[in-house]
């Protein structure tokens, strides 16, 4: 398998900021990749350097293994939603489609052809008919990705796929994209939430402040987290339970001063069991007990030691 991406040192800074500081980004081919960062971060920029739309100021870019700005060919085998395009309004969706196809060089049979499986794909087939104008946003988002896919692009690239949908209209892209991967597609998103990627990315990047902290398989990046929350009715019984379960052998924390009643298993993710047995046999009784779920705010202050990924820069 190839890489679809590979970035080496790519830099761009607006007057004195940095927005986009040496990074080195590897996609490889068939993969969901996730790019994290808080609003900010320069995932917008990274990604319009990646399309050429902007030029580094320093590094380099390669798309399915060609250098940018060599073969104009290679854009038409690259999919990508960045800004929303601009639609016409008293056109339909169809209509909009065919422009673009054409505009693309399409021929008007392909382009029929495929303008149909891409309604289809995006959700939009029934509404195909009607007037953009009248489209609501989540609507005119899956319309712009449906663009994005009109020339079956090897290498998908969308900045912030979900932005702005309702949950119904979140589960359908996600389940959109998920089937163009399966079809051998190549994607590349980037999100500010993590719930979002966790679910649907098998490699990660996080960037904070223009820069990696972190790139790798998205169970390697999240699992440094695996810690086992167990919250109990009151702040004594947690620190009955520490006592008890730090005698069993594990390692064991206070959760926070927010939370004087929750405390924390190191490694324990999978052994809620065990750790729910030993429990009840000195007589405590968690309300809740279960895996703590990583955080983009855990996983920023793992990697780069600073609590708040919003603090402004
Ligand atoms: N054209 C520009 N001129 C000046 N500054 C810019 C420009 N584009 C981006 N920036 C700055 O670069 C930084 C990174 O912005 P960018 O839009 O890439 O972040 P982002 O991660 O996409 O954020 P968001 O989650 O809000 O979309 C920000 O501080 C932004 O203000
Ligand atoms: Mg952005």
């Amino acid at each position: 398998m190839g890489t679809a991406i590979e970035a080496r040192g790519l830099t761009r800074s607006f007057g004195a900021l940095r927005a986009v500081d040496g990074l080195d980004l590897d996609v490889p081919a068939g993969s969901i990749y996730g790019f994290l960062g808080p609003n900010g971060s320069g995932k917008t920029t990274t990604i319009r350097l990646l399309l050429g739309l902007l030029r580094p100021g320093a590094g380099s870019v390669r798309l399915l293994g060609q250098p940018l700005g060599r073969d104009p060919g290679l854009f038409a085998r690259v999919g990508a939603l960045v800004e929303r395009p601009a639609f016409y309004g008293g056109l339909s969706a169809r209509d909009n489609l065919r422009v673009f196809a054409a505009t693309a060089g399409m021929t008007k049979r392909a382009a029929d052809v495929r303008i149909e499986q891409v309604l289809d794909l995006v959700d939009l087939a029934d509404a195909a008919g009607r007037k953009v104008g009248g489209y609501s946003s989540g609507m005119l988002q899956r319309l712009a990705i449906g663009l994005a896919l009109l020339r079956r692009p090897e290498l998908v690239i969308l900045d912030e796929p979900t932005a702005g949908l309702d949950p119904a209209g979140v589960v359908a892209v996600r389940g959109l994209i998920a089937r163009l991967a399966h079809d051998g597609a190549t994607i590349f998103l980037s999100s500010h939430v993590l719930p979002e990627v966790e679910q649907l990315c098998d490699r990660l990047a996080v960037l904070h402040r223009g820069r990696l902290v972190g790139q790798g398989a998205t169970s390697e990046l999240l699992g440094a987290d695996a810690r086992l929350l167990v919250r109990l009715e009151t702040p004594p019984d947690a620190e009955r339970a520490v006592a008890v379960l730090a005698e069993g052998g594990w390692t064991v924390e206070r959760s926070s001063e927010r939370e004087p009643a929750a405390i924390l298993v190191t490694g324990a993710a999978g052994q809620g069991a065990r750790v729910s047995r030993r429990l009840a046999e000195a007589g405590l009784y968690p309300v809740e007990l279960g895996p703590r779920r990583a955080s983009l705010e855990s996983v920023f202050l793992e990697l780069t030691g600073e609590a708040d990924p919003e603090t402004p820069r």
